[in-house]
Parts: C-alpha cells; structure tokens; sequence
C-alpha cells in the first residue's frame, strides 16, 4: 500500500478502505509517513469530506492507536460528557458533580485548553495541590467510593490524534466534520464509558459557527458512538456569547461553585441541568427530562451536589479551604475595565474573540506548552440583549501584565457590537440527537 495512492483516492473524492484507513493511522503514528504527505490527506479530507463509514473507522482505527481504558471494575453505567469546544464553558465542573450526586458514576478524563477553548484540567489545577493525575487503581477506587474523579488524559490515549491535529492546526484543518468526530468520539471510545452526551457548540465562539454543520457534525457523532456500542446521545447549544460571565481557570471554577449552590448564571446552570438530565436518562433513569432536571435541581437546592464538589476536591487532594472560602483563590494584579463607546443594546460578541483575548491575558495557551496564569481572564458585566450608555462597563480584564491587557482591551472591545436596536438570538438549546 502507498501513502501516495491514498492521497490521491481521497483527492478524487472516493471513498478509502477500511485497510487504507487503518494502514494510514498505524504508519503515521511510527512515524513511518512524512508530515507533508498526511497534511495532504487532511486537506484532501477537508475538501472532499468522508462518508459515515468511513468516520467509524477512521474513529476506530485512532482509538486503537494508544491506550483503552477499561471502566469495568467500576460499578453501574459510566456516563461521560463532552464539549466540542466553547468559551466560559466550565459544564464539566458543575455536570460531573450534579450527576455523581445523583448517584452515577463519572470517570471522568478531561483536556487542556488550546487556542480560543478553554480546558477543564486547566481550571482544576487552579486549586492548588488538585491532582490532575491518579493512577488507575486511585483513579477507578474513587469512582467506586465517592462516584467521581475528574483526571487529565493520560499522555498515550489516542497518540494518532494528538499527532493529526497538530497537523490540523497549522494546516487550516481544524474545521473539518469527519476530523472533528473522529477526534472526539476516539478520546470517548478510548476512555471506556458506556454513554457519552456531547454538547455540540454552535456559533461565534464555537468550531462549528455555522447551525446546519454543527447539526451535521452532532449527528455523525452520535452514529459513531451508537454504532461503536455507547448509547450518545448530543445536545446542541448556542455558544454565540459566553456562557456565564467568567472566562479563565480561578474565575470560572468560583462561578462552577456558585453556580453548583444555585447561585450562578441562569443559562449555564440551565444548560447543566440538561446535559445532566440526558446523562442520567442515558444511565437508565426512568423519567422524562424535565422530571430528571427537577431531580438534579434539587440536588443543587439541597447542597448534596455541592458537597459531592468537595468530596471529589478533597479525594483528589485539592486545597478544600479554597472551595469553602473562594475569597481564598490566587487575584490578579490588575483589574481593568472595558467600557462601551456608544449607547444602545449589546447585539453580538464575537465570542471566539473573546477566547483570544482570554488566552492573550495568560488564561490559555497558544501553543501546547504556553505556560497558565490561573488568575487571569475575563469577567464579563454586559452580555447580548443588555442595554448599555457610553463608558459603561462591559467587561473586567484580570491580568497580571500591563502589556498584555493594552491587546486584550482592542479584542474585547471589538468583539462587542452595540446597536439601537435589540437583536434576535438563537435559543440557549437549539436542537438534541439521542
Ligand atoms: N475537540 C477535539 O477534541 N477535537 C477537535 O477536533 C475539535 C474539538
């Protein structure tokens, strides 16, 4: 078999064998193919797609490439969750809780942030002394005990997709369907759950912007993962704006607290109670999803899904004082405001922008070994629909770095659009595949 004959298949716009895909992936990942010859076929496949046949195996074949973990030793169906991608997107840190408290388990292995996208491991590790890394018999032992850990990925799950998307970043590859879903349902599949519910962002701050594709790439996902034995199911939803108001690691993992003591933002606590809803219908729950998201409310009303917060912390060995009294996290040096430069009404954030800015200030890493400020980001004070006059507030830039914040500041401000009129806006849940 010859790279060069692949190339050219999937040029031509036909479709490549299972042996073809297969051969592709073991090759390049002992770096038995040059980079250049790959990154055509990622254009290639980019340009001319791929068919749902082809997604599983390419899926497949990739989450074969490294480690499998296996969940059995854990009691009940694992459930996991997953984001494509968004900004201000701290659902794992409230979700994992809320459906651990409700009594099924979550094994949880989560990533880093990279590019506009923020990373769950990376907010966690703003709890100074949180493990992000267990071994497996901890790592299985908590979840029996305690029903949750939240754990990085370990350094050989799905090698073949760490090696393809640097390809795909530096290549304008990203964008793709089939790469988008064959990277995400090969960490799931190789992360051994029994269900997975993804929640697939659509809009400015998403990699999908676009509704119809985010539909596309949800109901690919979820053939996959149904095809491949994990009931998936997908929840689609607007990532246009920023969910919550916190856009960083400390700042979001106070609004995770707040919110996981019913005090946070209305659309990410709603946006949690459904992703949690449908993880708990996947685990076998009867009932229909409102009467489950009105079990999980009460669970937040009670306290237990917070205390299940704390226990995960403690297990894990992070600085509990922190959760009990948030006052406790790491401030930045600087807090300087963002003003509106006109009247009227907040019509549109250019959210990926607002990503950029975030990684900019120190939150995120333009590359996978930028160092993190955990104290970093932004907070917003307006959002779309809000009204607001001339040198309002519209957003809080934490920093550490004057220079830094003077780049933040043109980003920020150019990615607010204010109009005299309001604006129509997509729903906070636009569509579910299960
Ligand atoms: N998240 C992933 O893990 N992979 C992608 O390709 C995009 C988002």
């Amino acid at each position: 078999m010859r790279m060069y004959d692949i190339i050219e298949k999937k040029r031509d716009g036909k479709e490549l064998t299972p042996q073809e895909i297969k051969y592709f992936i073991s090759e390049f990942c002992n770096d038995k193919i040059a980079d250049y010859q790959v990154s055509a076929l990622l254009m290639a496949i980019y340009l001319n797609g791929m068919s749902q046949a082809e997604i599983a195996e390419l899926t497949l074949a990739m989450a074969k490439s490294g480690d499998t973990v296996d969940l059995s030793a854990i009691d009940g169906i694992k459930v996991d969750k997953h984001s494509t991608g968004g900004v201000g997107d701290k659902t794992t840190l409230i979700v994992a809780p809320l459906v651990a408290a409700a009594g099924i388990p979550v094994a949880k292995m989560s990533g880093r942030s990279l590019g506009h996208s923020g990373g769950t491991i990376d907010k966690l590790e703003s709890i100074s002394g949180y493990r992000t890394s267990l071994s497996r018999t901890r790592f299985i032992d908590s979840v029996n005990k305690i029903k949750i850990a939240i754990v990085g990925q370990t350094s050989n799950l799905v090698p073949a997709d760490k090696k393809i998307y640097a390809l795909r970043d530096v290549t304008a590859t990203v964008g793709s369907l089939p790469l988008i879903a064959s990277s995400i349902m090969s960490k799931k599949i190789a992360g051994g759950a029994d269900a997975i519910v993804l929640d697939v962002k659509t809009g400015s701050g998403a990699f999908m912007k676009n509704v119809s594709h985010a539909k596309e790439l949800a109901k690919a996902m979820v053939n996959i993962g149904n095809n491949l034995g994990r009931k998936t199911a997908a929840v689609v939803s607007n990532m246009d704006q920023p969910l919550g108001y916190a856009v960083g690691n400390a700042i979001e993992v106070k609004e995770a607290i707040d919110t996981l003591k019913g005090k946070g933002p209305k659309d990410l606590e709603e946006l949690c109670l459904i992703l949690g809803a449908y993880m708990l219908k996947l685990a076998g729950r009867n009932g229909e999803i409102d009467e489950l998201k009105k079990e999980l409310r009460q669970l937040i009303n009670n306290g237990e899904a917070f205390e299940k917060f704390r226990q995960m912390v403690i297990n894990q060995e992070g600085n509990i004082d922190m959760i009990d009294n948030p006052t406790l996290f790491p401030e930045p040096k600087l807090k300087i405001p963002v003003k509106a430069e006109k009247d009227g009404y907040i019509t549109r954030i250019k959210t990926d922008s607002v990503g950029i800015a975030s990684m900019v200030l120190g939150a995120g890493r333009e590359d996978k070994d930028s160092a993190i400020e955990p104290d970093v980001g932004i907070m917003l004070e307006k959002k779309v629909g809000d009204r607001v006059k001339t040198g309002d507030t519209i957003a809080w830039m934490y920093a550490n770095h004057d220079y830094k914040v003077q780049v933040a500041e043109k980003i920020i401000s150019g990615s607010y659009s204010i109009e005299d009129k309001e604006s129509e806006q997509k729903p906070l849940v636009i569509d579910v595949i299960s």
